[in-house]
């Protein structure tokens, strides 16, 4: 996809910021490697960058007032750059933007990117291009249709990114409508790539050195490829994709509670490279606000998830979201979302206030009615709760040994040993299989590499811990 840059094009310095998940962590990659092989320059440095591009998130009210104020400050300086508002909430507001930032050049959504580079050369020209899906009441087919879903992956520079981690998408989308996500309409209807697809993408990741390979999707074990009577369902993309050569880890979020069959937690016990890792958020331990937030199970469906889960792994670590002050919660359910936590041993959790999200069911017919200070109050007790749970989670591990992925020298500021100029002896960080974050004295040649250590110490975000020689 090389857009014929001019000469003096061909030195454009770009700026890449992203907000948000994975999904768009993985988008900018993406970019990134299609600019690159553009002829573009990729750049560290905002001041110096003559095309700003923000990779936006829609899912929270304060994930858009920072595209705002990025937005603000844009405008009031002097610098006449290109700029492009990529991702959820370019599909989201659209033109709309415009009417506040007449000056910005680019609008694209995130079903859009393909076509980044050519826009950023239109906008060279003074030409504005605003592309987004379709909306969504327009119905699936309008993205079924689009051959170009996958386009963006499929002309992955695998060189490009973490130098032993990578993202992959397997799906796209989402139909689950919980009432206060913005996602189905930002991202468009739940969409499975093939499976050969993603197996070509694996394969051409691991020949490239990137041995821990993330699986991605808003509810990725709800992944499901049908071509005439052949379905492939998720544990079978595990067990095909475990057999890529090169590929030590595979790990996979976010998943949804009810889609997690017995046959993914047994490929999951099987296959040895399949981290014992599941991130499948809860939102609530209320069946009272599971129901009004559209999840499809109650507390006693998710209890027994967690139940089977530590039967078939006894040493799998699990990781959840909550929501707090969704509409009419009341002390009595919070406490249920406490109880939850303590019951399901996670290693953490997310936990964020209510943002009421225009478009959504939520916003429509629910009236945000928990005081801002209460969510806040509900924010800090569940966060509590959780850091003793996770407390004496990281603490069972001390005395044993792990296999780690060094991940590069630690930026951890609360216990910085990084004083010496001796490049042996960095504070690293690296990451267990259960994607606990665990610091270590080593040399900075590490980085990308496996190593085993001895958990010596341990908080409840962090271990401690000595290499094994
Ligand atoms: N697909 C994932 C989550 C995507 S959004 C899943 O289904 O689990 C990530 C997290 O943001 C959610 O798990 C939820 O906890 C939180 N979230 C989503 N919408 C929100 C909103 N309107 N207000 C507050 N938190 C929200
Ligand atoms: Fe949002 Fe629910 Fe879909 Fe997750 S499952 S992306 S929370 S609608
Ligand atoms: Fe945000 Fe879009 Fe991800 S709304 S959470 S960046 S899918």
């Amino acid at each position: 996809m090389m857009c014929g840059l001019s000469d003096s094009e061909k030195t454009m310095k770009v700026y890449i910021e992203t907000l948000g998940c994975q999904m768009n962590r993985l988008d900018s990659e993406l970019v990134t490697g299609q600019l690159l092989g553009a002829g573009y320059e990729i750049v560290e440095d905002l001041d110096t960058a003559d095309v700003f591009l923000i990779n936006t998130c829609s899912v929270r009210q304060q994930a858009e007032n920072k595209v705002y104020s990025r937005l603000g400050r844009e405008a009031g300086s002097d610098r006449r750059r290109i700029v492009g508002v990529l991702g959820c909430m370019a599909q989201r507001r659209g033109s709309g933007l415009l009417k506040r930032y007449p000056f910005v050049d680019i609008i694209c959504g995130p079903g859009q990117l393909h076509a980044l580079g050519e826009m950023i050369r239109r906008a060279a020209d003074g030409e504005q291009t605003v592309a987004c899906d379709p909306d969504r009441k327009d119905g699936r087919a309008a993205f079924e249709g689009n051959s170009s879903i996958d386009s963006l992956d499929h002309d992955r520079d695998t060189a490009v990114g973490s130098p032993a981690q990578a993202y992959v998408r397997v799906m796209r989308g989402c139909d689950k409508f919980c009432t206060y996500c913005i996602v189905p309409f930002v991202r468009g209807p739940e969409i499975s790539r093939s499976p050969d697809a993603i197996y070509e993408e694996v394969k051409q990741l691991a020949n490239a050195g990137r041995s821990e390979i993330t699986l991605l999707g808003q509810t990725v074990n709800s992944y499901r490829y049908s071509a005439g009577d052949r379905a492939v369902g998720f544990s079978d993309l595990l067990e095909r994709l475990s057999g890529v050569p090169g590929v030590r880890r595979l790990r996979f979020v976010t998943s949804y509670p009810t889609d997690f069959g017995d046959d993914i937690l047994h490929a999951m016990r099987d296959l040895p490279n399949v981290c014992r890792y599941i991130h499948c958020p809860p939102q609530s331990g209320s069946d009272r606000i599971l129901k009004t937030m559209n999840r499809k199970y109650t507390r006693t469906q998710y209890d027994s998830f967690i139940d089977r889960a530590y039967e078939i792994m006894p040493d799998v670590t699990i990781a959840g979201d909550f929501i707090v002050g969704f509409p009419s919660e009341e002390e009595v359910d919070h406490e249920a979302s406490a109880d939850l936590i303590r019951r399901s041993r996670f290693k953490n959790s997310f936990i964020f206030k209510y943002s009421a999200r225009a478009g959504t069911v939520g916003a429509k017919t629910l009236e945000d009615n928990v005081p801002f200070e209460v969510k806040r109050r509900r924010n800090r007790e569940l966060l509590a709760v959780q850091a003793e749970v996770s407390l004496e989670h990281f603490q069972s591990f001390v005395g044993r040994e792990v296999e780690l992925l060094v991940e590069g020298p630690s930026p951890l500021a609360d216990k910085p040993i990084n004083v010496s100029d001796d490049p042996n002896r960095l504070q690293m960080l690296g990451r267990t299989s259960g994607d606990h974050i665990t610091v270590f004295q080593g040399p900075v040649s590490l980085a990308g590499q496996y190593v085993t250590a001895r958990i010596t110490d341990a908080t409840a975000f962090t271990l401690f811990a000595e290499l094994v020689e």
